[in-house]
């Protein structure tokens, strides 16, 4: 590539990045399960000059001098998320969820040692699994078994795997979850075996912080890992949380000085934003999204779309999964769903093989977007009419597009958030009025 060609594609990319609100926020449906939206205030505050500074170690206890303002939001973001969380101690300088993944699996294991998690059909993410961070430590992983019909953890089985294998660590939360793990009760299983308790909350961290989900730190596990930027409408960024102050020690000295040095400190004040919209509008918000993707789920069931979950009432989460061998795959229906603008993601499902994850034979839908765009049950409706009519009436993905950009004429913009205006009285009122 010469010179010229390189200015010519950069300048492509500075073009798409500037319509970016058009290209995905706007002008599609979106409905991956991982994403969501930051409000305006905080996505304001990321282009500062925090993006051009260095600050290791702690609050008030840096190797750099000039480090003041950025002590102060960091500690704000410790001091909000202990709150929102229940949480005595806080880490936020994990840059992703995988890494804090990562300072979980170097603070509380050694090389050899074994590791219980999700296979990533039935939900564990890659950071969880041989192939991923928890390889990377050396953890010999064993996998948590998994009944596909309640789509949860199967409790009997998982005691004799633990009987067995006698692990050092397991690890529960999933990329795919639609109903709360029995913490307290693999907790019971693990405890004579010494095994710690690691819950990954990745995917569910916003509807732990509004209340609607299982509180995992106070139903037993000892460390909490998660990104801050799914069903958390936070930057992209990590997050570790426990009570036990000499755990946490340890995970902390895996974070600095072991895995980050500089830990991005632009995300900071809009991490501090999002803490403190979540413990004003939290639980508004993560009660809409559950409802949403309940209704969702019934209303794809309804319309004779195979949704998992059937029996146990689909979903607890924001997530809403279905299953498409005869719609030609998780793969075919998430294309064709992007022909209409609607936009999921293809997903291994637990009965399926490792290797389908081209086409694997499940749909995920998340429903946290939408809702901090302000849709409610209704919209849910209609959208699950909208998947009918292109996946199974089979009508021209065009005709289905134009009413996708109907709907979100009227969903332009973020709720749940602080209005900048009155920044001030909110922060007074998270902290005086709760
Ligand atoms: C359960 C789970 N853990 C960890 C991660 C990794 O998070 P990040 O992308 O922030 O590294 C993901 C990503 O989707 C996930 O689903």
């Amino acid at each position: 590539m010469d010179l010229e060609e390189a200015l010519s594609e950069l300048k492509v990319i500075v073009e798409t990045v500037q319509k970016q609100e058009e290209w995905r926020g706007r002008s599609t449906l979106n409905l991956i399960a991982s994403e969501n939206k930051m409000s305006p205030l905080a996505r304001a505050l990321l282009p500062s000059d925090f993006n051009h500074r260095y600050a290791e170690g702690e609050p008030y206890d840096r190797e750099y001098q000039g480090g003041g303002l950025i002590d102060l939001i960091e500690d704000l973001c410790i001091k909000l998320a202990s709150r929102v969380f229940n949480a005595n101690f806080v880490d936020v300088r994990p840059i992703s969820g995988a890494l804090a993944n990562l300072a979980v699996f170097f603070a509380l294991t050694k090389p050899g040692d074994v590791l219980l998690s999700l296979s990533i059909p039935a939900g564990g993410h890659i950071s969880c699994g041989e192939v991923g961070a928890a390889g990377c430590r050396g953890l010999k992983v064993y996998s948590i078994p998994f009944n596909h019909e309640d789509m949860n953890i199967d409790l009997e089985a998982l005691a004799s795997v633990v009987e067995k294998a006698k692990p050092n660590l397991i690890t529960l939360g999933a990329s795919l979850i639609l109903f709360p793990h029995p913490v307290k009760e693999i907790r019971k299983i693990a405890e004579p075996y010494g095994t710690l308790i690691h819950y990954d909350a990745a995917h569910v961290l916003g509807l732990v912080a509004g209340g609607v989900f299982q509180d995992p730190l106070k139903e037993g596990a000892d460390v909490v890992s998660s990104s801050t930027h799914k069903t958390f409408p936070g930057p992209q960024g990590g997050m570790l949380l426990a009570n036990d102050e000499t755990l946490f020690r340890k995970v902390k000295k895996a974070v600095f000085p072991g895995l980050v040095s500089n830990h991005h400190l632009a995300r900071l004040p809009s991490l501090a934003v999002t803490l403190l919209e979540m413990l004003l509008y939290g639980k508004e918000y993560a009660t809409q999204i559950v409802r949403n993707a309940k209704t969702l789920a019934k209303a794809l069931h309804d319309y004779g779309i195979n949704v998992l979950g059937a029996h146990r009432g689909f979903t607890e989460s924001h997530q809403v999964v279905f299953e498409a061998s005869k719609l030609g795959g998780g793969g075919e229906a998430a294309r064709r769903l992007e022909e209409a603008d609607i936009i999921v993601n293809r997903n291994l499902l637990p009965w399926d093989a490792v290797g389908k994850v081209h086409n694997p034979s499940g749909v995920r839908i998340g429903t946290q977007e939408v809702t901090r765009m302000g849709m409610k049950e209704r919209e849910m409706e209609t959208i699950a009419e909208l998947m009918w009519r292109l996946l199974i009436k089979r009508e021209e993905p065009e005709r289905i597009k134009e009413e996708v950009h109907k709907l979100l004429a009227d969903f332009n913009t973020v709720r749940y958030c602080i209005d900048g205006q009155d920044f001030v009285k909110g922060v007074l009122k998270a902290f005086f009025e709760r």
